[in-house]
């Protein structure tokens, strides 16, 4: 719903790779094409290929797990999502922000969000009890932002 909210068939949506599987189907449902962003396994997307792409106009749109990804598991730091929040900010492009793993840590306090930086409403939030309650629950939910009239069916 929120890549609906943001697209259009043809565009082109930078994700991180490598990226879950099922994310290329949905892009590929929609008639999307794909920006590949160089990933780090720790410390996650790479800041420069994220900032050059928003710079040339590449993009209408990005995708990112900021949080234990799927599937390198990197989680990126409070300074890195504060940073790629002012990015998105600047070049005023949707993020759209899969959060699903961001309550699996096991020790600290939970890791924060981009869309804790959001200061502009460009961060679509998007998030689930899938991975820690019930996959079968099928419950999700999305903080759309400024885009909220959009992805409201
Ligand atoms: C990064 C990521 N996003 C979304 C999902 C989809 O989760 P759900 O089970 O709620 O459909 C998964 C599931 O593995 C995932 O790894």
């Amino acid at each position: 719903m929120s890549l609906q909210a943001v697209t259009q068939p043809g565009d082109t949506v930078a994700i991180e790779s490598p990226a879950y599987y099922n994310l290329l189907e949905v892009l590929n449902a929609l008639h999307l094409r794909v920006l590949e962003l160089p990933t780090h396994p720790q410390e996650g997307v790479s800041l420069a290929a994220l900032e050059s792409a928003l710079q040339q106009n590449q993009i209408s749109a990005c995708v990112l797990v900021a949080n234990f990804n799927n599937p390198l598991g990197s989680c990126m730091s409070a300074e890195k999502k504060h940073q790629i929040a002012n990015l998105f900010s600047t070049y005023d492009i949707p993020l759209i922000e899969d959060d699903i793993y961001g309550d699996l840590n096991f020790e600290g306090t939970r890791p924060k969000a981009i869309k804790a930086f959001d200061t502009q409403g460009l961060v679509l939030y998007c998030a689930s009890v899938s991975k820690i309650l019930s996959p079968g629950l099928r419950i999700g939910w999305c903080v759309p932002g400024r885009y909220q009239m959009k992805v409201e069916p």
